[in-house]
């Protein structure tokens, strides 16, 4: 069941047109078209009344930040998970365990725009875990800019191999349809709209200047090879027109016959492979609930292997004793009488009153740890000030629940008792400033710090408690009591460094 699995993400620059091919997407799996409908049976029925009513409860859309929809390719019934990346601006944690969880992304351009600057960001998270990436060159019913600068452009701005599958015939005004290169037909714009329709037709005569600029993009541009588009040194391109379908249909048929099924995930030196028969996932996202009277959040799981079934006991690596997985949230927007069952691939949202961290492992045996979901150092620190003094204690809360989620980490310096936090982008600091007001009425400034950046301290306990003696005012405990210096500049941690070389100090902190 985990071969037709196609966990992805699409990553982009805002107004590249991502919310506009994700809808088309769901559309191609019938997905939006029944996400209204009431009229799922027994357990599908029970499945969806549960988020639906967590939906209502929250008023957040829990669902959005897993798209799940099925469409039959080849005769092969693939399942499709769609995963959401924060479209924020800044770089920020959350964007990054999100594509810690997927096999594959597809990278969306405007034609006008090209490579812009969250896409290329974004992009070297993806190499960074070797996640293979498919192109969509979007906006091409709009004036754009000529092939052949996109292709370069995406090539040398990448450093990536680009193997184009179709081209638009046209642009802007003079758009006629986009031909695809593997069975040479061509969609044209239908109706008043001049959308795709459904219609394709063979090539006939193209006039000479496009033939010539067609016929130079097919040769000049290396063929689509799978082991290179597998290991991320080549991507496929489409042109298209999320907006007017174009391109829409042939890249959902690449998804599922090119992206890779569920990859095998790093556990330490061990690789889990989808094949084993235990369930093991692990926590990449958690939300938290809207509503401030309810402790209850959503921890979203990738499932790595097994079959899971709904009540199904897991023990989470943080806490050591197994919980009972009663109300998971399966994110199938269409009927299904299945819904609580999930494979390797799949994600989970589950239930839970704050046990369940980002960074969680959770297994039927608790004998494995997934690696590579990092704490980043981060590079703006602040002193939390509250306005009013007496509430302490809902900020203490509001702070360890909010790094819990990863929203922020937060450090208690050994002297004093201010908090400081720590974001890898300004935008996290935002979103911490109104979130505490909004769900723990609890008003803070945040004022400089002393610090610039922070290392995770690691050492046999004879050098930490060397270093403690002298250094107890650079010297703070995370949310899990690990001890970390709070360093001045990257000069300050140099000279550390160089003087203590029993301590190691760690600029990513994995759980
Ligand atoms: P995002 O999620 O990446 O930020 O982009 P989104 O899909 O919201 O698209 C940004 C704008 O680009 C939208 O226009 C959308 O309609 C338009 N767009 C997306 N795909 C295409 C396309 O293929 N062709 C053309 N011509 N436009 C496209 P908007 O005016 O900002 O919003 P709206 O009022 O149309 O929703």
């Amino acid at each position: 069941m985990t071969s037709n699995r196609r966990t992805f993400a699409i990553i982009s620059h805002p107004d590249a047109g991502k919310t506009t091919l994700t809808e088309k997407l769901l559309l191609q799996g019938g997905a939006i078209h029944l996400a209204g409908e009431v009229k799922a049976r027994g357990a599908a029925r029970r499945a969806r009344s549960d988020w639906m009513k967590i939906e209502q409860q929250r008023g957040i859309s829990v669902t959005s930040s897993v798209m799940t929809f099925e469409k039959e390719i080849d005769g092969e019934v693939i399942t499709f998970n769609l995963l959401d990346t924060p479209g924020h601006e800044d770089f920020s944690e959350d964007t990054y365990r999100t594509l810690t969880a997927v096999d594959s992304a597809i990278m969306v351009i405007d034609v006008a725009k090209g490579i812009e600057s969250q896409t290329r960001k974004l992009f070297e998270v993806c190499r960074l875990r070797n996640v293979p990436i498919i192109t969509f060159v979007n906006k091409v019913d709009r004036e754009g800019r000529p092939l052949f600068e996109i292709l370069d452009e995406v090539a040398d701005a990448l450093a990536l191999d680009v193997s184009p599958q179709n081209a638009p015939l046209g642009m802007g005004g003079l758009f006629t349809g986009v031909l695809d290169f593997a069975s040479d037909t061509v969609t044209r714009p239908e109706g008043g709209s001049k959308e795709f329709l459904g219609k394709r037709e063979p090539l006939g005569d193209l006039p000479e200047d496009l033939e010539e600029e067609i016929e130079l993009t097919k040769i000049g541009y290396p063929e689509f090879d799978l082991e290179a588009y597998r290991n991320g040194d080549l991507t496929p391109v489409f042109f298209g027109s999320a907006l007017k379908n174009f391109g829409v249909e042939e890249l959902i048929e690449a998804i599922a016959k090119w992206a890779p099924p569920p990859r095998p995930q790093p556990a330490g030196e061990e690789q889990i492979s989808p094949e084993r028969d235990e369930v093991t996932g692990f926590i990449f996202k958690v939300q938290a609930n809207m509503d401030p009277n309810h402790r209850d959040r959503i921890a979203f799981m990738r499932q790595v292997s097994g079959t899971f079934k709904r009540g199904m006991k897991l023990t989470p690596s943080g806490l050591g004793k197994p919980i009972a997985v009663h109300s998971p949230i399966l994110f199938f927007a269409q009927d299904r009488e299945i819904a609580d069952t999930a494979f390797a691939g799949d994600i989970i949202g589950i239930p839970n009153h704050g046990t369940l961290r980002v960074g969680d492992t959770l297994s039927e045996k608790n004998d494995v740890r997934f690696t590579g979901l990092p704490n980043f150092a981060p590079e703006i620190l602040r002193r939390v000030v509250l306005a009013d003094p007496t509430k302490t204690k809902q900020l203490r809360k509001a702070l360890d629940d909010l790094s819990e989620e990863g929203v922020i980490q937060v450090f208690y310096p050994e002297l004093g008792a201010q908090h400081i936090v720590g974001v890898v982008g300004q935008l996290q600091l935002e979103v911490l400033i109104s979130r505490m007001e909004a769900e723990y009425k609890v008003k803070a400034n945040l004022e400089p710090s002393p610090f610039a950046t922070a290392r995770w301290l690691k050492g046999d306990d004879k050098a930490l408690d060397e270093f403690e003696k002298f250094n107890r005012a650079n010297l703070a405990r995370d949310r899990d009591g690990d001890l970390v210096f709070m360093a001045k500049s990257p000069w300050d941690v140099n000279y550390q460094e160089e003087k203590n070389p029993d301590l190691t100090f760690s600029a990513t902190k994995e759980r």
